[in-house]
């Protein structure tokens, strides 16, 4: 029945089962291993003729209510969640190519995944071109022979670059190739893999859809849409043979996500699930809040510049509301003209928590170039969008008003 529901429902009954004496939340599965009476009962799962749970990395029950909970969030499909969101990242990427393949992405990145892609994956043989998202005609140039997969973030964290994914979807497909979004900024409250018109989404779930900074967390999304019966991907023949558009989901359960081993833990699935059912009302919040916080920056004399999708002049504007239906998301930035003055503000914020995350009910800030971004030099600094004198904010639900309270303060005493 669940199936039916709109989205605010599915975040509170999607993909939940009945549980052991009339629980309502998602029962907590603490077991590495699981059972079987007999030594046939036991084959019978390995060889995939009857469904069951065999041991905590390959599955688990917990984790699979948030995985049935996620896909239907996306419109539909199939969901693997994973430790972190660069466990998921990682995964669908190495499901999806082999040495010698190249990956096509968006310049504008998290820079945990710029990293993977330059620094880590080119010693396996996986290469990365990088291209402006922005520019359609680069990207689509951007594609060789050798690309067998776009990349791009809904959102440009921290760059705040917003992407026409569609149009980016479009342009993989005319090319046979597949899309795989990271939609971590935008969450699926503000659009989901259908209307992204995206092949596999992989995310962190450590942000939005926990809400609370207390779990790391990730999954990948199959929505079933891709063709992978093609020249381009041989390794996948065997996959597309048995489980047809849900190839890529089969290939990455069977070996990639099974032998890299970077499964979600049972209480964190949990600590998710309950988190997520709050995602619509929590989305709605950060986006008013950010909007006014925005403009209320704009307005103070010791900011230089604001960055945030949402505000009429941002050259993001129309794309965004396009897009995600007039909301822009909690993330913006400003520049205050230099480091040592970006110091002075973070350093009086009193509500506003100075650490490494987004996507928590606080509101959270942080200077990319001296921390997340400090292995960066000056050009990758540029194409992530990080100036010297950057603050990003995540804008958390407290009162508005508190928050910009918070940041008057901080910036008048500056
Ligand atoms: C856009 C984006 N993608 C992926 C990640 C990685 O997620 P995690 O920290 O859960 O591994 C992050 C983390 O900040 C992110 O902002």
């Amino acid at each position: 029945m669940t199936q039916t529901l709109r989205f605010d429902s599915l975040l509170v009954h999607g993909g939940l089962e009945p549980g052991p004496a009339g629980a309502t939340a998602v029962p907590i599965v603490q077991s590495s291993s699981f059972a079987y009476h007999s030594a046939e009962d036991l084959e019978d799962v390995f060889r995939g003729r009857a469904v069951g749970q065999v041991y905590t990395r390959l599955g688990n029950p917990t984790t699979e209510a948030l995985e049935r909970r996620l896909a239907l969030l996306e419109g539909g499909g199939a969901a693997i969640a994973t430790a972190s969101g660069m466990a998921a990242i990682t995964t669908a990427v190495l499901t999806i190519l082999r040495a010698g393949d190249e990956i096509l992405s968006s310049s504008s990145l998290f820079g945990g995944t710029f990293s993977l892609f330059r620094d880590t994956l080119s010693n396996y043989g996986i290469t990365t071109r990088f291209a402006d998202p922005l520019d359609l005609d680069g990207f689509r140039n951007a594609i060789t022979e050798r690309t067998r997969l776009l990349f791009v973030e809904t959102v440009g964290n921290p760059k705040l670059d917003v992407p026409d994914v569609p149009a980016l979807a479009r342009i993989a497909h005319d090319a046979g190739l597949p899309i795989l979004v990271d939609s971590t900024v935008t969450s699926p409250y503000l659009a989901d893999g259908v209307r992204l018109e995206a092949d596999i989404l992989a995310y962190s779930t450590s942000k939005y859809i926990n809400g609370t900074g207390t779990t790391i967390g990730g999954a990948i999304i199959d929505r079933g849409v891709f063709n992978w019966d093609s020249p381009k991907f041989p390794h996948f023949a065997q996959f597309h043979k048995k489980y047809r558009s849900f190839a890529f989901t089969a290939r990455a359960r069977k070996l990639v996500h099974k032998d890299v081993g970077a499964c979600a833990a049972p209480f964190n699935s949990y600590l998710l699930t309950e988190g997520v059912q709050t995602l619509a009302l929590r989305m709605e919040r950060h986006c008013s809040n950010a909007l006014e916080l925005a403009r209320f920056l704009k307005s103070h004399p010791k900011v230089a510049w604001v960055r945030y999708p949402g505000l009429e002049d941002s050259p993001h504007h129309a794309v965004a509301t396009r897009l995600y239906g007039g909301r822009y998301g909690g993330l913006l930035a400003f520049g205050t003209g230099d480091k040592a003055s970006a110091f002075s503000v973070i350093n009086r914020l009193k509500l506003a928590k100075n650490l490494a995350n987004i996507g928590d009910a606080k509101t959270l800030v942080i200077h990319p170039a001296s921390t997340i971004c400090a292995d960066y030099n000056a050009e990758d600094k540029g194409l992530m969008g990080v100036t010297e004198d950057m603050v990003r904010v995540s804008t958390g639900i407290e009162d508005c008003l508190d928050i910009i309270d918070d940041f008057k303060q901080a910036l008048d005493a500056a």
